[in-house]
């Protein structure tokens, strides 16, 4: 008996999960992409792309596609799929489980102020003009454009278009993972003095925090969202036991 089930993604341990399921014989995955990255990388599984159409959308595909279990392998700042992806799993009533990555602490010497948002994150830089590293994605950059007498440096997977209307920004287009050593060169050469962060969590991204707080750099950290309640793992392997779970007894394990 074959298994259906839908992994929301654009994460790596989407693309993970993703890997490990798609060798099994009992299991018929699609991973669901929004489409924000304009080549993203191979997943080798069957993909489709783009939204849903809110909650009800995702809740009347899961019925047509008959799908037995849910997996939200989504960002943790990708608060709004994750909303509708336990909306849509109740109103279907098929099982979800949640990849729930956990943040980051601040270690001894780390110079976080906290913040509630990218709009936030602007107030805080302040009047004073700054020297500052946008680790953010392209949809969020904009949002700076509100405090232009500042020298930005931003860093995005597809480029930035339009271009920020202020009088100093720098753009680089990377795929991370980034390494400590190579951001601490970064902010150094970029004469940096403040990084915008998400607290994403993972080690793909932790080199420019690890990397600021050995240069006693202050970083204005945006929180994290709240995310609905629902059962969870926090690393891909707990996930896919979960998914072995709600699969039931009758599945086929270890193929
Ligand atoms: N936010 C981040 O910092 C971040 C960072 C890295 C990767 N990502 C990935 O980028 C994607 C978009 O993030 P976001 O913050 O813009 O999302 P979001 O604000 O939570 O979602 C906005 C809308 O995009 C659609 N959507 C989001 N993820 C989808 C998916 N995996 N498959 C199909 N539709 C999806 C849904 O449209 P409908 O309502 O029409 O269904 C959703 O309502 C997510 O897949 C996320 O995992 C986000």
């Amino acid at each position: 008996m074959t298994h259906r089930i839908l992994i929301l993604g654009g994460t790596t341990e989407a693309r993970q999960l993703a890997g490990k399921l798609a060798a099994r014989a009992d299991i018929a995955l699609t991973l669901s992409l929004a489409g924000r990255t304009e080549n993203p990388v191979a997943h080798g599984v069957p993909t489709r792309v783009g939204g849903f159409g809110g909650a009800d959308g995702l809740a009347a595909y899961l019925r047509k596609t008959r799908i037995e279990v849910l997996v939200d392998a989504t960002h943790p700042y990708a608060a709004k799929i994750s909303a509708n992806a336990a909306a849509a799993a109740d109103e279907a009533g098929v099982p979800i489980v949640a990849l729930r990555r956990p943040g980051w602490d601040p270690a001894e010497g780390d110079r976080w102020t906290l913040v509630d948002s990218v709009a936030g994150a602007v107030t805080a830089l302040a009047a004073a003009p700054r020297r500052v590293f946008l680790a953010l994605g392209r949809q969020e950059v904009a949002a700076f454009e509100a405090a232009p007498q500042h020298h930005y440096l931003i860093r995005s997977v597809d480029p930035v278009e339009p271009r920020l209307a202020v009088p100093a920004a720098a753009y680089l287009l990377a795929r991370g993972p980034f390494r400590e050593a190579d951001e601490r060169a970064l902010l150094l050469e970029h004469r940096i003095d403040v990084v915008v962060s998400k607290n994403s969590g993972g080690e793909a991204t932790y080199g420019k925090i690890a990397a600021a707080r050995a240069l006693g750099i202050e970083v204005v950290m945006i929180r994290r969202p709240t995310l609905p309640d629902v059962a969870s793992a926090e690393t891909v392997e707990a996930l896919a036991a979960m998914v072995d779970h709600f699969l039931g007894p009758a599945a086929e394990r270890g193929v």
